[in-house]
């Protein structure tokens, strides 16, 4: 799709997040099977509750207005993510040491989908959305502590278990 107003950006990259969203729904629930520890198991499952609401919540993004719609476009840098974290599970046991690289794994995604709902939300808010702005702040208050949670396991004992 062509991009050349702060508009078709907008609908640019909210694609591209819904893309990734979905992609993330899927990746979840083998990430949470791959895990050992129990806590991590626990927060991959929390996490695929909030991502299927986040899901959700873009479909409310797009009702939100008439301007605002989303495209069939994937995300690739997601898919990159994905890919590597599978790789990662194909080439570990079940153990410390694979909980700490599906960490790392998580975390990637994490820090990528923080970048995204921010600037999402920047341009929403430039462009007078109202009330996608507010969705796409709550969402990205969800990555944000996702991202939290998973420093905490890391540093907690997971890692430690790891070394
Ligand atoms: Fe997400
Ligand atoms: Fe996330």
């Amino acid at each position: 799709m062509k991009v050349e107003s702060p508009n078709d950006l907008f609908i640019r990259l909210l694609s591209e997040a819904n893309s990734g969203e979905k992609q993330m729904t899927r990746a979840l629930p083998k990430m949470a099977r791959a895990a050992d520890d129990e806590q991590l198991v626990e927060a991959f499952k929390e996490h695929l509750e909030e991502t299927r609401a986040q899901v959700e919540r873009i479909e409310q993004i797009v009702e939100s207005d008439d301007s605002i719609r989303t495209k069939r476009i994937k995300s690739y840098g997601m898919e990159s993510l994905i890919e590597e974290a599978q790789e990662l599970i194909d080439g570990s046991e079940k153990g410390p040491v694979r909980d700490a690289a599906l960490i790392g794994s998580a975390q990637k995604v994490e820090h990528f989908e923080i970048a995204a709902y921010g600037t999402l939300a920047a341009l929403a808010d430039q462009l007078g959305y109202k009330k996608a702005k507010e969705l796409l702040a709550e969402t990205l208050k969800e990555e944000k502590s996702a991202d939290e949670k998973l420093t905490k396991l890391a540093k907690m004992d997971v890692n430690r278990k790891a070394g």
